[in-house]
């Protein structure tokens, strides 16, 4: 299979339309078996659920070349159960873990040609969306769905590469208590858009947002959770209700817990306290784990002594373990990696 003929390792993480995407539908109570399509565009109601309710949830994965030359996934069984949990919450007909995984594998071997090289820097972005493509005037879920994975490949999430950010603490808040945080629905995307825009016309790579109810304790980012670095090596990640359970976030506790031979503390973290830290770092999918290297406030500035040239030799050595799995260069803990092709 000959590759495409991009410029692999300066990719941003932008939309190209690759060759192939799956799509199944929902109808009359069911599911089609779906398949794949060369057809990017969706055509619905202009009615449908998602234009007129935002009904819509997805995911995020990634596809990777490993140094022996098989093309894997990282995870995607984890992807499935949290899709699934998004829908539940949004009134969608869930998405078997059987069909996901099998529309990942197709798309994924479908575009094989559109797969980043081992060693690009680069890697294959998997996005599932789940929506209501049905009518729906009153408030209601829609009677029909879309499920739909496209890929793109794609570079580095934050511009600049893995150079650390600085971060705005954000005077808006990103999700309620018992509301939708913990999901991936796309409407806690639109209320990011303004808080997003405004910390980047400031010349900030993203916000840190507090929790709502207290606005004293860190969250996440508008798409990454946070990792903290003590001074005495322990690792520290926010736990609350109302962030989105990383996958790569609880692959990284594993891994400085079990590879590393860290300290893990998985607690409430007290905007109050990241002053204390050695190392603070964003980690997602996308973000992979980027560096951090301040965080600005009304009236302050917190900097971090990892310094803005180069990541902390902790983040340094998550990030190198990481992407080792991911690209097969270091043992995976069994049922992290599926092999696609
Ligand atoms: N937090 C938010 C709000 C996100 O959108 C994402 C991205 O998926 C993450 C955290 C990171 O999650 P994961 O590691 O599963 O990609
Ligand atoms: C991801 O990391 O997959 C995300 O969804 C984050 C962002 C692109 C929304």
């Amino acid at each position: 299979m000959e590759k495409k003929n991009l410029d692999w390792g300066n990719l941003s993480f932008a939309y190209m339309p690759t060759d192939y995407r799956f799509v199944a539908h929902y109808k009359n109570g069911a599911w089609d078996e779906g398949g794949l399509t060369t057809d990017s565009m969706c055509t619905m109601s202009e009615c449908a659920g998602v234009i007129q309710y935002a009904q819509t949830c997805f995911e995020g994965l990634k596809a990777y070349t490993t140094k022996d030359g098989r093309i894997v996934a990282f995870r995607p069984d984890l992807n499935a159960e949290r899709l699934m949990n998004s829908a539940d919450r949004l009134m969608i007909p869930q998405v078997s873990k059987e069909m996901f995984l099998r529309a990942v594998d197709e798309v994924v071997k479908a575009n094989a040609a559109w797969v980043p090289p081992y060693g690009s820097g680069a890697t294959l972005y998997i996005r599932p969306c789940l929506f209501g493509c049905g009518p729906v005037i009153g408030v209601a879920p829609a009677p029909e769905y879309e499920f739909r994975i496209f890929c793109t490949p794609v570079g580095p999430y934050f511009k600049g590469g893995i150079k650390p950010i600085r971060l705005l603490l954000s005077q808006y808040d990103r999700a309620a208590p018992h509301g939708t945080g913990d999901i991936k629905a796309g409407l806690n995307y639109a209320m990011s858009l303004y808080p997003g825009h405004v910390a980047k016309d400031r010349g900030y790579s993203e916000n840190m947002y507090l929790d709502a109810a207290t606005r004293t304790n860190v969250e996440e980012t508008g798409g990454a959770n946070f990792l903290f670095i003590t001074k005495d090596g322990v690792v520290v990640t926010p736990k609350s209700d109302t962030i989105l359970p990383s996958i790569t976030r609880r692959s990284l506790v594993y891994i400085a817990e079990h590879y590393l031979g860290l300290k893990v503390e998985e607690r409430v973290v007290p905007f109050s306290e990241i002053k204390d830290f050695a190392e603070c770092a964003l980690c997602g999918t996308a973000a992979v784990i980027s560096p951090v290297f301040a965080v600005d406030y009304e009236g302050g500035s917190i900097e971090f002594p990892s310094g803005s040239e180069k990541m902390g030799p902790v983040t340094q050595k998550l990030r190198e373990t990481i992407v080792g799995i991911q690209e097969g260069t270091v043992e995976a803990p069994e049922g992290w990696i599926r092999t696609i092709c």
